[in-house]
């Protein structure tokens, strides 16, 4: 297995491209199994996840063929989709859901794996089966699989109980072929979930309202293939900008979109970066860093996505910082390995304080978390000594070439086998 080696100390300078969004491509690959014919996505990453639900569409019947560019081919002829997402792919990813409500929907019918609990906390998935029912579909539980059947899914109102992304998405592709309106209130409000209704839209179905808390639906009888290039990844771009403000660097993250980050750029300049928009992307230079409180919120408040390696800045802050976990109830597993690595840090349920300003050395350190993983990378940049992230496949599912990114920028970073 790989594990990333990082030695402390390197001023981050220059240029990071930033690669298209995981949590974009996720959905979109998944929607490619709306229409016949073959869509093309362009820009699309690199990433576990994404060869993940690759594997899953090949699994269920389409060709997929490409790696940056990407073409998803429906089966034709006597090819019959098969309509089930197997536990073995399920419990490495939870995104795999999303492909129930388009298999639904164009399918009549669907067999997902139930995700169960996962590493940041149980994460059930009652909404998207909510809102599949209230439009009709008939749900049942059987050895852990749940069985969604509906001849022809119909338009319903569907309030959430809390603004869920991949829910909102699975709701939004099945509510895209259903016979009439369907209206999701309490949406959630992600960039990711605008993208999807962007591509649902170019595919021929009537979405409005998507990037608000309203999104209505009005079902057509069929979409057609699309051709599209993903946005970038606003959490990639966020945490590059974290390693520029901690290392006191200035970096350029090329092709960020700084109208995704309102949120990451209010406390990246409350914690003593600059950060302007310019033409290429978002540049980010490292100041004095201030601490700072940061409460977890659904899109347009900070994502809890960011909330590990902006504790890693708060870390190197004079002073105290105060952040609250509200979306999942247990992402704090980096901040044990943050502790051996000198950080005091103090958490009690959704709060974590943090005492900057100790000295952070670099150690041995893993984490069962994409995110959380990367912010022990952040750490081992301004760790003293050298810094040995195991455990690397997290980091693959989300991060494109992480350490050749920050390599391109001047950390002293490799990729290395581990013994
Ligand atoms: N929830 C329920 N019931 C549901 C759905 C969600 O109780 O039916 C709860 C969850 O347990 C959680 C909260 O609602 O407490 C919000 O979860 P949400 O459903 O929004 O998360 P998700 O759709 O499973 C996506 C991203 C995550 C990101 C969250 C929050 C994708 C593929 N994943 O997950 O990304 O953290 O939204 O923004 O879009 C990551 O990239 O590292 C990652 C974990």
């Amino acid at each position: 297995m790989d594990k990333i080696v990082v030695e402390g100390g390197a001023r981050l300078s220059g240029k990071i491209p930033i690669s298209g969004a995981k949590n974009a491509a996720l959905p979109l690959l998944a929607a490619a199994l709306l229409p016949s014919g073959t869509s093309t996505f362009k820009n699309v990453p690199q990433l576990a996840d994404v060869r993940t639900m690759a594997k899953l569409l090949r699994m269920l019947g389409w060709d997929v063929e490409g790696d940056s560019a990407l073409t998803i081919a429906a089966p034709t002829g006597k090819k019959k989709p098969k309509l089930e997402a197997p536990y073995e792919l399920v419990k490495t990813m939870r995104a795999s859901v999303l492909v129930l409500g388009p298999l639904v929907a164009r399918y009549g019918r669907a067999r997902v794996s139930l995700p169960g609990g996962c590493a940041i906390g149980a994460r059930p998935i009652d909404q998207h089966l909510k809102g599949l029912e209230a439009m009709g579909a008939k749900v049942t539980l059987d050895h852990g699989y749940v069985d969604v059947e509906a001849k022809r899914l119909r338009g319903a109102t569907i309030v959430l109980d809390m603004p869920t992304v991949t829910g909102c998405e699975n709701i939004m592709m099945a509510a895209a072929l259903a016979k009439g309106r369907t209206v999701i209130e309490n949406a959630a409000r992600e960039p990711e979930v605008e993208e999807l209704a962007l591509v649902l839209n170019k595919m021929g179905a009537k979405i409005q309202g998507a990037g608000t808390a309203i999104i209505t639906i009005e079902g057509v009888d069929e979409l057609a293939p699309i051709e599209h290039a993903i946005i970038p990844d606003r959490i990639e771009a966020g945490t590059f900008a974290v390693a520029a403000a901690m290392t006191k660097g200035d970096v350029l993250l090329e092709g960020a979109r700084p109208e995704h980050m309102d949120a990451i750029i209010a406390k990246l300049r409350a914690m003593g970066a600059t950060v302007s928009a310019e033409a290429g992307g978002l540049r980010v230079k490292g100041g004095d860093i201030k601490p700072a409180d940061i409460t977890t919120q659904p899109h347009p408040g900070f994502p809890t996505d960011m909330q590990a390696q902006f504790m890693v800045l708060a870390c190197l802050a004079k002073g105290q910082s105060v952040i609250k976990e509200m979306i999942f109830e247990n992402r704090y597993m980096h901040v044990p390995e943050l502790g051996r690595m000198g950080a005091d840090i103090q958490v009690s349920g959704r709060v974590a304080v943090i005492r900057g300003g100790q000295k952070l050395t670099g150690a041995n350190v893993m984490a069962t978390d994409l995110r959380a993983s990367a912010s022990l990378v952040l750490a081992g940049l301004v760790a003293g000594g050298k810094t040995e992230v195991l455990r690397v496949y997290h980091l693959d599912r989300g991060y494109e070439a992480i350490e050749k990114k920050l390599k391109g920028v001047g950390a002293k970073i490799k990729r290395a086998k581990d013994a």
